[in-house]
C-alpha cells in the first residue's frame, strides 16, 4: 500500500521503516531539511538498536523516501499517518499545535478517499473533535482512525514489529477493513474500538505502567527504612500472574517522552471535565522526589560541597541517548545547588547533556569518573556501569540497583 507520514520523530521514523520492511511503499515527510537529508541517507536522527539498518535496507530497496514536499506525498497515499509531537504546555495541557497544523496540510491536499490515521497520543475526543472537522473543511472524502503506538525507546523496532497488541480506533467498517491490510503479516492481536476509546487506551496503559513503578517506589521507600530488598518484595510479588513482575524495579523514578508527559496530560483532561484524579497526583509527586532521595543519601556520607560527585548514566533509561525528563536532570540541578563539581558520563547522550550544562565535566568513560570523584551515584543501568571492580574503594550511591565492590554502597531502594 502507498502510505504517507507526517513528522519524523520516534514514532514517524519507527513506523515508517517498519511499514516499508513488510513492503509498503512510504514516504517520510518531514519540514526539516536536513532530518530528510540524514535519513535519504541511510542516517537515523535519533539512536535506536537496528534503526540504520533497517533505514539502509529499505531506502536500498526503494520502499522508503523522506520528503519536504508534503502535498505530493499525501496525494498518492492511500493512507496517511500523523506522527507530530505532542508535548506538555507548562500546566501539564497537551498542546495541539503541531497536530492542527499537520491535519490542515493533509486538508489541504486531500484529492481522493484516504484514511488518515492518528498516532501521536492525544487525549481522548481530539481524533473526532478537532482532527476531523479540520479534516472535513476540504470537503472531500475520508475515513479516520486512531492507533495508538505502544513502543519502548531502545526496542521501538522490535515492539512495532512485535509488540502485544495493535489497536485501532476506526470510524468506520471500510476504514477498518484498510487498517487491516496495513497490519498484514504483523503478528500481534488487533484490538479494534472507536478513536475516543483507542486514545484513551493509551493513556490508561500508560499511567498504569507508570502507577505500577511509583508503587514500588514508594513501597521500596519504606523498605529501605525497614532494611528490607525491594526487589526480593517484588521478585515475590511478580509471581502473582495477576500482578505480574515488569514495571515494579524501584530507582530513581521513570523519565523519558512519555510517561511524565502523559501522565500530566490525562490529569489535566480529568480535572477539566471535574474529577479529583487523586491517584495519578500521587504518581507524579513520588515521582518527583524519588531522584532528591539519592541527594538525601549522598549527604547522609559526605557534604557535597566543593567535593568532586560522579554521574553515572544521564539518558532516562539505558538503551537509548534521551535525557527528556530524566531524573539525572533534577539530580545535576539539585548538586549545581549545592555547589558541587559534578563529573558525568552517559554511553549515548553526553551530547544532549553538553548543550543543557556546558559547564559540568563531561568524562570520556565511567573509569574516568570513578577516578576523579569522592562519591560515585548511579543513575541510569547501562551495562558499562555492571563492573563491580570499577567502584572499588569509593562510596556509591545507587539508583538502579547495581552489584559494585564499593567501600560504601548505599542502595535507593535496597
Ligand atoms: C514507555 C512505554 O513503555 C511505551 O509503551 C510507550 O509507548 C512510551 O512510554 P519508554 O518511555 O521508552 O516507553 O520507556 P520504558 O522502558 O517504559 O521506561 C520508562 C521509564 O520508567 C524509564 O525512566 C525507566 O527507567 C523507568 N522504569 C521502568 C522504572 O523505573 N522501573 C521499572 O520497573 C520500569
Amino acid at each position: 500500500m502507498k502510505i504517507a507520514i507526517i513528522g519524523t520523530g520516534y514514532v514517524g521514523l519507527t513506523s515508517g521503516v517498519c511499514f516499508a520492511s513488510k513492503g509498503h511503499s512510504v514516504k517520510c515527510i518531514d519540514v526539516i531539511e536536513e532530518k530528510v537529508d540524514l535519513i535519504n541517507s541511510g542516517k537515523s536522527p535519533i539512536f535506536e538498536e537496528g534503526m540504520d539498518e533497517l533505514l539502509t535496507d529499505v531506502l536500498g530497496k526503494g520502499l522508503l523516501k523522506a520528503t519536504l514536499d508534503a502535498k505530493n506525498a499525501i496525494n498518492e497515499a492511500e493512507v496517511v499517518f500523523l506522527c507530530v509531537g505532542t508535548p506538555s504546555s507548562d500546566d501539564g495541557k497537551i498542546n495541539l499545535d503541531y497536530i492542527k497544523s499537520a491535519a490542515k496540510t493533509i486538508s489541504e491536499n486531500l484529492n481522493n478517499h484516504k484514511v488518515i490515521v492518528v498516532k501521536s497520543t492525544v487525549v481522548p475526543g481530539t481524533t473526532i473533535n478537532v482532527v476531523k472537522p479540520i479534516l472535513e473543511e476540504s470537503g472531500k472524502s475520508f475515513g479516520i482512525c486512531m492507533n495508538p503506538e505502544f513502543l519502548k525507546e531502545g526496542s521501538a523496532i522490535k515492539d512495532f514489529l512485535n509488540g502485544d497488541r495493535i489497536v485501532l480506533g476506526v470510524d468506520s467498517k471500510n476504514t477498518e477493513e484498510i487498517m487491516r491490510n496495513v497490519y498484514t503479516n504483523f503478528p500481534q492481536e488487533i484490538f479494534i474500538t472507536n478513536p475516543t476509546t483507542a486514545e484513551m487506551i493509551k493513556y490508561a496503559s500508560n499511567s498504569l505502567l507508570a502507577t505500577k513503578i511509583s508503587f514500588a517506589n514508594e513501597i521500596g521507600n519504606v523498605c529501605k527504612k525497614l532494611g528490607i530488598d525491594s526487589y526480593d518484595v517484588m521478585d515475590g510479588v511478580g509471581l502473582d500472574k495477576r500482578l505480574s513482575r515488569s514495571f515494579l524495579n524501584s530507582g530513581a523514578g521513570f523519565g523519558g517522552s512519555c510517561f511524565p508527559k502523559d501522565v500530566k496530560a490525562l490529569l489535566h483532561k480529568g480535572l477539566e471535565v471535574g474529577e479529583p484524579m487523586t491517584l495519578l497526583k500521587s504518581v507524579l509527586k513520588v515521582n518527583d522526589e524519588q531522584p532528591l532521595r539519592l541527594i538525601e543519601l549522598l549527604k547522609k556520607h559526605i557534604n557535597p560541597e566543593g567535593k568532586n560527585i560522579g554521574i553515572l548514566g544521564l539518558a532516562f533509561k539505558k538503551g537509548t541517548d534521551d535525557i527528556r525528563e530524566a531524573p539525572s536532570l533534577i539530580i545535576i540541578d539539585e548538586l549545581l545547588k549545592l555547589k558541587a563539581n559534578i563529573f558525568a558520563f552517559d554511553p549515548k547522550a553526553m551530547e544532549h547533556i553538553k548543550k543543557l550544562y556546558p559547564n559540568i565535566n563531561l568524562m570520556n568513560n565511567a573509569q574516568e569518573v570513578v577516578d576523579n570523584v569522592d562519591v560515585v551515584m548511579i543513575v541510569t543501568d547501562w551495562d558499562d556501569f555492571k563492573n563491580p571492580e570499577l567502584y572499588s574503594g569509593k562510596i556509591v550511591i545507587d539508583g538502579r540497583r547495581i552489584k559494585t565492590n564499593a567501600e560504601v554502597y548505599e542502595g535507593i531502594c535496597w
